[in-house]
């Protein structure tokens, strides 16, 4: 029976993901995505083309991998139909190739409107993408969601009417008027705008548990890709500067239908430094020139905000935290040019809390505010890696950091990039 592999960002997202499930899509005939929505912005370099992935599986781009967007994704039929009409136009055959689970839950205009509304009235803000994912997962656990299936259900209509009333509700109790609320809440134009994208989703739309399981007992190779990441795990990460969906190990069982019996190997992807987006605690953030260095040289502006994103060394305290939950069994380091672009590098191998040195990662928000990085520096200036084709092509230097993680962590390095391009990358076997 063929095993699953799963791709797992191990920090705040952004590692590079895409690039990794890119890689492991030319092997696969399915590509799944478990957890979140649009949040996610997924890059892949190839043949010249940049495509930002939100919501589509990054494996597609491979010309034969079937993408499936599984039942834990919350997904905004608008954004979704736009990702379409842009594969399409570079020729790749969607209609064939793209799944949609049956039981992933609709955003709709209210959810964004409602994420904004949120975040105005918080005092200390979580930094939320505004793609409505917290207040559209909010509607999936307090049982009053929209799933796929329901778009195509006799009781569509009613269903929606009492979602939009109740969300009417929830707006004015929050203080705004009904003069505000626009198309975002009008009944009419919602049902005929929904029942539109449902036409034209129809064909995707399938039960992708069994699709999944057919396709592992046909033997079919299978890359589940992860979005977000360990530390923005609700349950994990850093909360309340989290996202709300569980992209650890556990939300991609859940998130997919997959058992943890199918589950083969499980991916850890990092950079070789650090970054984070959004508002939250972040030990080895540089809050001066090497930072913004870090930031300039990894082009590090975020995928779907645009918005700048926090820079740091690589923390191997949170890595093994990121080990723990996951069980991950190899690991991904990206960017090995950009941080092979300082004279001397530095890695996070414990945290001070006021003289008590720890190797164990907390999400308790007062320890980490108080957490002090404890670095251990490494020779830098790697040259130019783009001739690399082996690890033992790398120079000296670049063996001696990716050994050390090795080391700390005890897990495998088995990709490594050297660059954004689809071919910049080594595998170790
Ligand atoms: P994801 O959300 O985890 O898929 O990562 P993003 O796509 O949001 O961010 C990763 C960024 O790093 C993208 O701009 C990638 O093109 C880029 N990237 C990935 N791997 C490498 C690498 O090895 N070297 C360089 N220079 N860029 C990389
Ligand atoms: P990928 O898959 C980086 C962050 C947001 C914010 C917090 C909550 O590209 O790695 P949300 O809109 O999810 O309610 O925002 O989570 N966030 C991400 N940061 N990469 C992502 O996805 C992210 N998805 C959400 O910036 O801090
Ligand atoms: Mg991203």
């Amino acid at each position: 029976m063929s095993k699953v592999d799963v791709v797992i960002g191990c920090f705040y997202g952004d590692e590079g993901k895409g690039k990794v499930i890119d890689y492991l899509a030319a092997d696969a005939d399915v590509a799944v995505r478990a957890t979140g929505g649009d949040n996610a912005g997924h890059t892949i370099k190839a043949g010249g083309v940049k495509y930002a992935m939100h919501l589509i599986p990054s494996g597609i781009l491979s010309g034969h991998t079937t993408g499936i967007i599984g039942n834990g994704v919350v997904l905004n039929p608008k954004i979704l139909l736009e990702e379409i009409a842009n594969l399409k136009s570079h020729g790749y055959d969607v209609e064939r190739y793209l799944k949609i689970s049956d039981k992933a839950h609709v955003i709709l205009p209210y959810h964004p409107m409602l994420d904004a509304a949120l975040e105005g009235r918080r005092t200390k803000k979580i930094g939320t993408t505004g793609k409505g994912i917290g207040p559209s997962y909010c509607d999936k656990y307090e049982r009053s969601g929209l799933r796929m299936e329901d778009l195509y259900a006799a009781g569509f209509a009613q269903k929606l009417k009492e979602a939009v009333e109740s969300k009417k509700a929830l707006l004015k109790f929050y203080g705004m008027a009904e003069e505000e609320f626009g198309d975002s809440l009008d009944f009419d134009g919602l049902y005929g705008l929904y029942c539109g994208y449902a036409e034209k989703l129809k064909p995707y739309v399938c039960d992708t548990l069994t699709y999944l399981h057919k396709a592992l007992e046909r033997d079919e190779r299978v890359v589940v890709e992860g979005a977000q990441a360990t530390l923005l795990d609700i349950d994990f990460g850093s909360y309340p500067f989290v996202t709300s969906s569980n992209p650890t190990i556990g939300g991609i069982l859940t998130g997919t239908g997959l058992s943890a019996l199918d589950i083969g190997n499980v991916y850890g992807v990092i950079k070789a430094y650090s970054s984070r987006v959004g508002e939250g605690p972040y030990v080895t953030e540089l809050l001066d020139a090497t930072g913004d260095k870090i930031r300039e040289l990894g082009h590090e502006y975020g995928t779907t905000t645009g918005r700048p994103r926090r820079c740091g060394w690589l923390d191997l305290v949170a890595l093994k935290y990121a080990k723990r939950v996951n069980g991950l069994t190899a690991l991904a380091v990206n960017h090995l040019d950009t941080i092979g672009r300082f004279e001397k590098i530095r890695m996070c191998v414990a945290y001070d809390l006021d003289g008590t040195v720890t190797e164990d990662f907390s999400t308790n928000l007062e320890l980490l505010d108080r957490a002090k990085p404890v670095y251990r520096e490494f020779a830098g200036d790697f040259g130019d890696l783009s001739g690399c084709r082996k690890f033992e092509e790398l120079p000296l230097a670049a063996r001696e950091y990716i050994g050390f993680i090795e080391e700390y962590t005890g897990i495998p390095v088995k990709f490594i990039g050297t660059g954004a391009e689809r071919e910049s990358m080594l595998v170790r076997d």
